[in-house]
């Protein structure tokens, strides 16, 4: 039997940052994990650079059924407390856009902070363990394991959601709260493609590649950033960040022209080359293979500009600022890069993490019903409430 202070299952970003933290304070920490290899999902994160945080990272862009939750850890570690990290380990990073920080160099840079980070303070990592029995004894928690038997005083558990199953996505976690009675919400894919019923999916497939700048709204809730055509459906940055508000059979409505009138547009041309086919009017703004599609999706007239009615510009005015679409669902785990959902905050306590019912029994990270919107955010919760858990276990 293998004695430790803490045993951290998952060694994800959210488990190894909190073993690093537990090391630190003195506990003798060792983080477990089913896979070959530690963060696999920080190495394929932002295109392999990692946005490892993000500069306005606040309450207001993560989604929990209890929304205050997540402020407490957030506040206590900051984005400027990892940024902090980062710049001391010599790592060189720059803003892409909208305060995402990105490594200028690779992903692995981060990866190589918290293995440094976990060294120095003497966690030990074992890979390709396989969790087979948790129980709860009068000492603590006895674990059996692919690895033989653990025992610890505070269990972490830090698997992530559901999202990627390739890169060693379980239910673990979630089977772990409900054994020890801990709700857990219904989880859904998140920042995730959009797939299309049939027909539309044929009539926009000549659109595959093309990206446009768009207003994307869903249940009250707007993002303006670039959508992206693909071969399936729709994807792009707009498009990941409103899935994770949009339900199945909800409608998608998209403004495909975010920075200009669509109404002025149609009278400026009038006005000023009203001999101009409505398709060279609206290539001054779109792809013109989008104009195509769209003319004959809508059975527009293409004739001179003069010729349309006002009605009709109404009309091409009101589809190009008021896209309908109706998804027929999401790419799903496969793709997604978040999991919506998971265990119950109200079961945890917001400053430190534990099961209010359950002694020494943690969660922290993804597997905890906290999501953040793309853009960094979901890595800094799991630096956040890792280091929250990090300072008690
Ligand atoms: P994480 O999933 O990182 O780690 C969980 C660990 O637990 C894994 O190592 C897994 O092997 C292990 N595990 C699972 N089941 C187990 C079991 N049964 N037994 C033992 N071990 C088990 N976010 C962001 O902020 N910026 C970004 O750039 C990106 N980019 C990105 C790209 C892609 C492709 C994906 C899939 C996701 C992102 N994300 C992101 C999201 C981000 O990666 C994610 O939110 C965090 O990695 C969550 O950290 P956790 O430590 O909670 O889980």
């Amino acid at each position: 039997m293998k004695k430790r202070d803490v045993i951290v299952i998952g060694a994800g970003a959210a488990g190894l940052f909190c073993a690093a933290q537990a090391g630190a304070r003195g506990r003798s920490v060792e983080v477990l994990d089913h896979a070959k290899k530690v963060g696999r999902k920080i190495l394929m994160s932002g295109g392999g650079r990692c946005n490892f945080t993000n500069m306005y990272a606040g309450p207001e862009n993560f989604l929990s059924e209890n929304p205050h939750f997540c402020k407490s850890a957030l506040s206590r570690y900051t984005q400027w407390d990892f940024i902090g990290l980062v710049a001391e380990h010599g790592i060189a990073y720059h803003e892409k856009t909208l305060g995402q920080l990105f490594c200028d160099d690779s992903a692995k840079d981060i990866v190589n902070l918290l293995l440094k980070e976990c060294d120095k303070a003497g966690v030990t990592l074992t890979t390709r363990c396989e969790i087979i029995h948790i129980e709860k004894g009068s000492e603590g928690y006895v674990l059996s394991t692919s690895m033989g038997e653990y025992e610890c005083e505070s269990l972490v558990i830090a698997t992530g959601g559901l999202s990627m199953p390739k890169l060693g996505a379980s239910p673990f976690g979630y089977k772990v709260a409900e054994q020890f009675g801990l709700k857990v919400l219904p989880t859904r894919a998140a920042l995730v493609p959009f797939t299309l019923h049939e027909k539309e999916k044929q009539s926009l497939a000549e659109l595959s590649g093309i990206a446009v700048d768009v207003y994307a709204e869903c249940n009250h809730t707007t993002f303006k950033e670039a959508m992206l055509f693909t071969h399936r459906g729709l994807s792009g940055p707009a498009m990941l960040q409103i899935s994770s508000y949009w339900e199945a059979g909800d409608t998608l409505s998209i403004n495909t022209m975010p920075n200009q009138d669509a109404r002025e547009l149609l009278a400026q041309a009038r006005k000023e080359t009203p001999d101009a086919l409505l398709a060279t009017c609206l290539t001054k703004v779109f792809p013109k293979r989008m104009v195509q599609t769209f003319i004959e999706l809508n059975q527009w007239r293409n004739v001179p500009v003069k010729q349309l009615s006002h009605s009709e510009c109404d009309s091409i005015a009101n589809t190009l600022e008021c896209w309908q679409v109706k998804p027929n669902g999401t790419e799903g785990y496969r793709t997604a890069e978040v999991t919506l959902g998971g265990v119950d905050t109200n079961a945890l306590s917001s400053k430190t993490m534990m099961a209010k019912n359950v002694e020494g029994l943690y969660f922290i990270g993804e597997v905890v019903d906290v999501t953040g919107w793309l853009g960094g955010f979901n890595f800094q919760w799991a630096w956040s409430s890792g280091w929250a858990a990090g300072q008690v276990v």
